[in-house]
């Protein structure tokens, strides 16, 4: 299934991906959930916020346990992130009706939309809506680069904006989630294994910082009377580096727009995002505390905020037990926390019991065409989660 997605939104000149919320590739991707949703006979929904269900069986008479993760990407991203929950989830499927399994309660594969944020800068937002966390008005009007809101690309792909919001009818349905991901790091290659299960996310978010200047002429205005939003910019990365290292987190500038963009002028506007992530909140906000004060001048706004997600202790220790049990070795698989964000904590956050199983990156490499898992993991990853589900829908 991974190959039957590879040629949709690659980049031939990279190897990487490009799967934008809505666009054409992200279109495409959505066909392909529903084709193969259509194969199983499951019964597909697509819920107020664009999220995509494939029932096997009938959620309103009894929550059901799904699985899933996202089809679109951040920009140059690898085949992995996403895609492998997804193409997973249906494999699992198979495996169970292959075994003549027929699960005790419904069971659902899940695509949530638009998980990266790449296009319109929230992540996460088909989860975030779907549980409330994100106010529908503000994702509205969200904007992409292109200056296009995310209600105006809604409109244009068939959709009805007002539709959005907190979907209490579809969360009920969910009765647990389980989202199977490549690792985003080398913790599974460090302890040998295949296969874990996640302990918790980091708090994360996003801040933009707007430092504003003039506009003036490259050659003819002297340094002394210039006022030059691209060096403040540059000292907040300079600091960010250094704050982040003090305070034992991360924090990292991957994005930035230099308004007009002529190579022959002073800038008149730099807008820089911010990420910034740790295993606490404290030493996260208070990082971005001390930049927005560096930064004095600039306008810092908060594009998101995701709090410390600690997943079940009791679900989590149980997977890695049947997981470990059911495959080479015998013990526990590894229970690792990560530093990425996930459908699975917004749900978490909001009360489904949810869980996460991490298939193995030998380079810890991803955000990247560079992220890699071995078919091998990969199979090992399918068959741990059949095994979690078959658990999960007795
Ligand atoms: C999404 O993958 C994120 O963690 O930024
Ligand atoms: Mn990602
Ligand atoms: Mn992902
Ligand atoms: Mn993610």
């Amino acid at each position: 299934m991974l190959d039957e997605l590879a040629h949709i939104g690659r980049d031939p000149s990279t190897n990487g991906y490009v799967r934008d919320a809505w666009s054409a590739a992200d279109l495409e991707l959505r066909e392909w959930f529903r084709g193969e949703a259509a194969k199983r006979g499951l019964d597909l929904r697509e819920d107020r916020n664009g999220n995509l269900w494939a029932w096997w069986g009938d959620p309103s008479r009894e929550p059901g346990v799904v699985t899933g993760s996202h089809l679109d990407s951040v920009r140059q991203g690898g085949a992995f992130d996403g895609p492998l929950g997804v193409v997973s989830a249906f494999a699992a499927l198979d495996l169970l009706w292959e075994r003549g399994v027929p699960p005790g309660r419904p069971l659902g594969v899940a695509c949530f939309t638009d998980e990266e944020g790449a296009r319109f800068g929230v992540p996460c937002v088909g989860s975030r809506l779907l549980t409330g966390v994100l106010d529908p008005g503000r994702a509205l009007g969200l904007t992409d680069d292109e200056g296009d809101t995310l209600a105006d690309v809604l409109i244009r792909t068939g959709r009805d904006p007002r539709a959005l919001g907190r979907d209490d009818e579809t969360l009920a349905t969910v009765g647990a989630f389980v989202e199977l991901h490549v690792e985003q790091g080398r913790g599974l290659d460090a302890q040998g294994s295949p296969v874990g299960v996640a302990a918790a996310i980091w708090p994360h978010g996003r801040w933009r910082f707007d430092f504003r200047g003039r506009a003036d002429h490259a050659g003819t205005t002297r340094l002394e009377d210039r006022d030059d939003p691209m060096l403040p910019f540059a000292r907040m990365v300079l600091a960010a580096r250094e704050a982040a290292a003090r305070r034992g987190v991360v924090a990292t500038v991957g994005k930035v727009r230099v308004s007009p963009g002529n190579a022959n002028a002073v800038p008149g506007l730099v807008s820089a995002w911010l990420d910034a992530r740790g295993a606490a909140e404290r030493d996260v906000l208070d990082l971005v505390t001390e930049l927005a004060e560096l930064a004095e001048g600039a306008q810092v706004s908060e594009e998101s905020w995701t709090p410390v997600v600690d997943f079940d202790e009791p679900l989590r220790d149980r997977l890695a037990d049947l997981i470990g049990s059911t495959s080479e070795g015998g013990g526990p698989v590894p229970i690792l926390p990560t530093g990425a964000g996930h459908d699975a904590g917004i749900l978490a956050s909001a009360g489904v019991p949810s869980a996460m199983v991490f298939v193995r990156n030998p380079t810890g490499v991803s955000h990247s065409p560079h992220e890699h898992a071995e078919r091998a993991d990969c199979e090992a990853g399918v068959a741990a989660l059949a095994t979690v589900l078959e658990d999960l829908c007795r």
